[in-house]
């Protein structure tokens, strides 16, 4: 492990007020998104729609790097470059998601727990001959009635622990993303309450696993009621609870934190991070970024459609909202930036 090199990577990948691009919807997700809107679902597609992102022209203006999947990282631009070598040209780091999806966890009706940790040593090795520099496990938590388990919460922190131990030794960054689920009726406090009981028991885990947290990126939920809760909060009130909730929990050592959007619109995902900064910017010790898949993608996917006439129009889409992020990890976005 050179932990010099993690180290550098890590703060490359929060630098300025860049963030990070979430590409990396498994097959069955991404085909999910394509039939919700009607594109024809199939690699070609699934190709020709990655390509669209990656030669966005001034993408690298507002990305340090973008997460990719096992079939893109294979993949390439329809110039013959591969995707990694495509988003290196332009400064944004190709990063790979590792995980194998989140199933039903054995005695524990409504939780989930994340696979993935079989052969993962050798997955490692081949994406980095592939040209991956971070890797990204995403465990799932769900708040509900008596849940989540201290069982499910140990069991997915610590495979998030062996995970990010194993991509330090590999030469990876680790993205270490525990997501608390926006699904529910649930409180913000409530959303609160587990997830700096989430974060809690995963950083003792990383700790005891002896990953090196100047070497890793979390990648966490904002604390958000849940989406049924009558009450929704407001911006200032989310930004608050998710920094309070943060200060308890992440240790300083740790070069960045890179939010998920977990479904809320672009807009509020953009409003909320900006009201973060604008609070908190320069006195906290880590910086907040983004790292959303949803929340940058979603006009630009359904512009695109799967017709080749339609690419300039969602690369601006999608640059667009990329930007949206950039002024709110600055704390000035503001909804009118979404008619410019
Ligand atoms: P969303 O921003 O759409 O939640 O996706 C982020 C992600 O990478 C989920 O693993």
């Amino acid at each position: 492990m050179d932990a010099r090199q993690l180290n550098e990577t890590a703060k490359a990948m929060v630098a300025g007020d860049k963030g990070l691009l979430a590409m990396d919807e498994s097959t069955p997700t991404a085909n999910k998104r394509f039939a919700a809107i009607g594109i024809p679902q199939n690699e070609e597609t699934r190709r020709a729609y990655r390509d669209m992102i990656v030669t966005a022209p001034g993408l690298g203006d507002s990305l340090n790097g973008a997460i990719l999947v096992d079939e893109t990282i294979r993949q390439q631009t329809r110039a013959g470059v591969p995707f990694a070598k495509a988003l290196e040209k332009v400064g944004i780091i190709p990063g790979i998601k590792v995980d194998a999806g989140a199933k039903p966890m054995a005695a524990h009706p409504n939780e989930k727990i994340t696979q993935g940790l079989d052969g993962l040593r050798e997955r490692l090795a081949e994406y980095v001959k592939l040209g991956a520099r971070f890797a990204k496990w995403r465990a799932v938590i769900t708040i509900g009635d008596g849940i989540p388990s201290e069982g499910c919460l140990e069991a997915n922190a610590l495979i998030l622990a062996l995970y990010a131990a194993l991509c330090q030794e590999a030469g990876l960054v680790p993205i270490v993303e525990p997501e608390v689920l926006m699904d529910g009726d649930h409180t913000m406090e409530r959303c609160a309450e587990v997830t700096e009981q989430t974060l809690h028991t995963v950083f003792a885990q990383l700790v005891a696993q002896r990953v090196l947290l100047e070497g890793m990126i979390l990648k966490p939920n904002m604390v958000v009621p849940g989406l049924k809760c009558p009450r929704q909060n407001s911006n200032e009130e989310i930004a608050d609870a998710t920094v309070h909730c943060l200060l308890r929990t992440v240790p300083a050592a740790v070069p960045g934190v890179a939010f998920l959007s977990g479904g809320q619109s672009g807009e509020l995902a953009s409003a909320r991070l900006s009201a973060m900064n604008a609070r908190f910017k320069g006195r906290l010790p880590w910086g907040l970024a983004f790292s959303f898949a949803r929340a940058i993608q979603e006009p630009a996917m359904t512009i695109w459609h799967g017709e080749d006439a339609n690419v300039p129009a969602a690369q601006k889409a999608l640059v667009h909202r990329a930007r949206c992020n950039v002024a709110a990890r600055r704390g000035e976005y503001s909804p009118a930036m979404e008619k410019q």
